[in-house]
């Protein structure tokens, strides 16, 4: 479907909506398979996913018509391979800015790649890339975004902004600020823009002595950087650790 309605060049200038599905990453992978890339920027929102896909194998469940499932097509082929992680930041950013322009509340990016309100996480992301040679080809970027869950069962750590604001939001406006903002992250990314600095000051407990988690031992730290790799370095009893995305978690 054309939407000429969003002020943007090419982010969600294209979208189709699905009613159901079984992953909106997964559709577009299907997509690209069989009938090659679509237009820059296409979007795929689903009203409900059947088997919703988070980082790491795990499942991302959201009740149907109240959150935001989609995922979002971009040509990234001016991103080398071992630079990928700058794709995560820029995206990463992006929801961000998508949501602190609704909330009053603090976000705060939560190493790699969700997006947390306090303590709890309000956005997900699952970015898969295609590599041809040495630098990326494109990108699926699936995002969920709790927009109105009011019930999140018994998970805990998870909120939403209709829970932050005390308020419904319309999820099409929401939409249509996180086109805005990945659009323009995505320029800046294109245009060599260096994340550093915002991705680090945005950070989950940056630089806060906390609790971590590696195999089975708990440790006490601070989170000083994010390595070119995206590898998370955390500062403990006086010496410099990197780690990998399975191989740290925080205790919260
Ligand atoms: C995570 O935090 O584990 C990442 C969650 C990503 C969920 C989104 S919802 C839309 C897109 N389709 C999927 O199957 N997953 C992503």
């Amino acid at each position: 479907m054309q939407n000429n309605t969003f002020p943007t060049l090419f982010v969600g200038q294209s979208i189709q909506k699905l009613a159901e599905i079984d992953s909106t990453n997964n559709y577009l992978k299907l997509m690209l398979s069989n009938y090659g890339p679509p237009a820059n920027g296409t979007v795929i929102m689903a009203d409900h996913q059947t088997a919703g896909r988070g980082q790491q194998g795990s499942k991302w469940l959201a009740p149907a018509k109240k959150n935001l499932t989609l995922s979002f097509f971009l040509k990234t082929d001016f991103v080398l391979a071992i630079d990928q992680f700058n794709l995560n930041k820029a995206v990463s950013l992006a929801v961000y800015d998508c949501l602190t322009h609704f909330l009053t509340e603090d976000c705060k990016i939560k190493w790699p790649n969700d997006i947390y309100v306090g303590n709890k996480k309000i956005a997900g992301i699952l970015i898969e890339n295609r590599v041809r040679g040495k630098r990326l080809k494109d990108s699926i970027i699936g995002i969920g975004l709790n927009v109105n869950q009011n019930d999140f069962y018994n998970v805990n750590h998870a909120t939403s902004m209709f829970e932050v604001m005390n308020n419904e939001m319309n999820r099409e406006k929401v939409l249509e600020v996180l086109c805005v903002a990945l659009e323009e992250r995505y320029l800046q990314l294109k245009g060599c823009k260096n994340f550093d600095k915002e991705y680090l000051i945005n950070l989950f407990r940056f630089n806060i002595p906390s609790l971590f988690k590696c195999n089975e031992d708990l440790f006490e730290g601070k989170i000083i950087d994010v390595d070119d790799t995206g590898r998370l370095v955390i500062e403990s009893g006086g010496t410099k650790r990197s780690f990998n995305i399975k191989e740290v978690s925080f205790v919260l």
